[in-house]
């Protein structure tokens, strides 16, 4: 009898292992949303257009807010990424703003996103993916 309760104990756990497992890696920011080379295309365009007021390690000044790290997750977490994205693309850069063209928005998006610790996928952010209001910022994997 106790033998039966520990096989089926140990049959519940690995059953439901995998499902939490896949629950956490479901997020389509855990699942590489953009690709490495847009991102650094995007790092590109980011030294050139941003990183006069938000510093080159994305960390801002006294008068630019961070792009990076738990200050940035605080502001971020559980809002949807097309408002980051939408933000980005009609205020900023502050002085020029919506100068851009959507693609290098998308670029500059998938740089914040890689410095934020969210891994690389196949394929660029698209803008139906960066506009779909039901993808939402959780905390990178
Ligand atoms: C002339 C300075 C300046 C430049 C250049 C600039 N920004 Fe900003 N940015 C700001 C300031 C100031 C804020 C905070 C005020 C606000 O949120 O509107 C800000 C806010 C942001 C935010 C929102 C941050 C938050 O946590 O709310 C993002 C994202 C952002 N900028 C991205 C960019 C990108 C991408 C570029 C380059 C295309 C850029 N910025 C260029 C000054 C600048």
């Amino acid at each position: 009898m106790r033998d039966n309760f520990f096989l089926l104990s140990i049959t519940l756990i690995s059953l439901s292992l995998p499902r939490i497992l896949f629950a956490q890696s479901e997020h389509p920011l855990h699942q590489g949303i953009y690709s490495a080379e847009q991102a650094s295309r995007g790092e590109a365009s980011f030294m050139a257009s941003c990183a006069s007021c938000h510093a080159n390690d994305l960390r801002g000044n006294s008068n630019s807010p961070g792009l990076v790290g738990v200050g940035f997750l605080f502001l971020w977490e559980d809002r949807p990424l097309a408002e980051l994205f939408n933000k980005m693309r009609s205020e900023m850069p502050t002085d020029r703003p919506g100068s851009l063209s959507t693609a290098v928005y998308l670029d500059l998006l998938a740089f914040i996103l890689q410095r934020n610790g969210y891994p690389a996928g196949d394929s660029d952010l698209s803008g139906a993916v960066a506009e779909e209001p039901t993808v939402l910022i959780v905390a990178p994997p």
